[in-house]
């Protein structure tokens, strides 16, 4: 038998039958393996394409079965439940709580579905003691250490699951392959198995990627444009925050998140982010800032920090945290410019509490007023918001969902919110939320700070 390799990047997934240094279609160095292709996987992909093709119009055209997962925000996530015949990858750094999160599923979906979980990490006497501090018992979920692939996929078969989970991609091994278990080539095929053998049999799988340092799933980018959806589990292991967010989603959008907190007995669903996400705000300290975002359909509110001090150095330093780095620098500039503050010879650092990332525009304008209180010296007060769109020339611009946002704001117990002055006349203010229009930044600071 003759064996083909390919050299396939680690980075994109780019495959070439040449090594070189440099992938020519991301640019990563180095980034090239070999990976064989086993003769027994082309030859079932050979008789798997001689299918026949159907005519679109004949097709069945039912939704994608759906069944909730029980866990309320990943099936926010997975945009609306979990479809049937599906593979989803859950990637997150090591003792995140893919483990647990997939677990206390095993527990919370409906009582009918049959379960099979399998872990290459955990002995089976583990899975069943953390199970019971998870409350986790009962259900029909079968338990199976086990890392060669063959026994996985033969026990499913034999078993006819209604959901598998498989706890981590990186330990399965596929006896076929003659690479170490986690090398791309394990990864890859063994990713490729379970998915044949998930869409053959219609059931829905779960499989757990570990993070490597550069934040991708380790292994190749090639196991994430093979399955269905990719989700990551975000967080710092030294907050109790979770944050769980689509990178891809071939059934749904990606701009869900779901927001979990991670307590003694497991991961417990937060519904109302924004109450946990301002808990442990100081009451009048300056360099804060409440702002409201919209994450996928939910308004969230979140706490921008700046810290501004002269800098020991001619020009600044900068850091962001949370938003991103080329918006915040940008900010400065204006706020330099247009605002009048003297920022180009201090340091300034932002930072967004609880891990949130805030790509929206609308953030702008609480971001400005935490570095000017910084800047000052002076508290904006505990019970004020701000929400707007900053322009080149310190103009706030409006910004969609306002009335969303106010209300989640006011909800909050928020008096106070400096909003656009060019708004929707549709805009009503939620009683005992006072509103202060502005046009600029500099109406914004003296408004705010005098
Ligand atoms: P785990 O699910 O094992 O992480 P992963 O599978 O992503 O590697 O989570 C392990 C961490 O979670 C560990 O640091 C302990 C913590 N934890 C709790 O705080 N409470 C719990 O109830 C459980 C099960 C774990
Ligand atoms: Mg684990």
């Amino acid at each position: 038998m003759k064996q083909k390799t390919v050299f396939c990047c680690t980075e994109c997934g780019n495959e070439t039958l040449k090594w070189s240094g440099r992938c020519p279609v991301c640019g990563a160095w180095d980034s090239f393996k070999e990976v064989k292709l086993e003769k027994s996987g082309g030859k079932t992909a050979a008789v798997r394409s001689a299918k026949v093709p159907k005519l679109i119009s004949e097709l069945d055209n039912e939704e994608e079965l759906r069944f909730s997962t029980g866990i309320g925000e990943l099936d926010r996530v997975l945009g609306g439940g979990a479809v049937k015949g599906s593979i989803v990858l859950v990637g997150g750094a090591p003792g995140i709580g893919k483990s647990t999160l997939l677990l206390q599923l095993c527990g919370l979906v409906d009582e009918g579905q049959k379960i099979l979980y399998v872990s290459g990490e955990e002995s089976e006497r583990q899975i069943k003691m953390r199970a019971q501090r998870l409350g986790v018992d009962g259900g029909k979920i079968y338990v199976l250490a086990e890392t060669g692939l063959n026994e996985v996929l033969s026990a499913a078969e034999r078993l006819e699951p209604d959901l598998v989970i498989i706890d981590s991609i990186q330990t399965m091994f596929d006896a076929d392959v003659s690479s170490a278990p986690g090398s791309i080539s394990q990864v890859r095929e063994c990713t490729m198995a379970i998915m044949r053998q998930t869409k053959d049999r219609g059931y829905t799988t779960f499989v757990v990627g570990h993070i490597n340092k550069e934040g991708s799933i380790a292994g190749p980018k090639v196991l994430e444009h093979m399955v269905d959806c990719v989700l990551y589990f975000e967080g710092e292991r030294s907050t109790s925050f979770r944050i769980l967010r689509a990178g891809k989603n071939r059934f749904g959008s990606t701009n869900e998140i779901g927001v979990f907190e991670m307590a003694d007995n497991g991961l417990k669903e937060l519904q109302n982010p924004s109450e946990i996400l301002l808990s442990g705000r100081p009451d009048a300290a300056p360099g804060t800032c409440v702002t409201c975002v919209i994450e996928g359909s939910r308004p969230i509110l979140a706490e921008i920090q700046a810290l501004v001090a002269p800098s020991a150095y001619n020009s600044g330093r900068r850091s962001s945290n949370g938003i991103d780095y080329n918006r915040a620098t940008l900010l400065l500039a204006v706020l330099e410019k247009r605002g009048g503050m003297a920022l180009s010879g201090c340091d300034a650092y932002i930072n967004v509490i609880g891990g949130l990332e805030l790509d929206e525009p609308s953030a702008d304008l609480a971001t400005v007023l935490a570095i000017a209180s910084s800047f000052r010296d002076k508290p904006l007060g505990a019970d004020l918001a701000a929400v707007g769109e900053v322009g080149l020339s310190g103009e706030v611009r409006s910004i969609n969902s306002l009335n969303m946002r106010l209300t989640e704001i006011s909800r909050l117990g928020f008096k106070r919110c400096v909003i656009p002055a060019h708004i929707k006349d549709d805009i009503k203010a939620p009683q005992g939320l006072e509103l202060i229009a502005v046009k600029d930044i500099r109406e914004a600071i003296r408004q705010t700070l005098g």
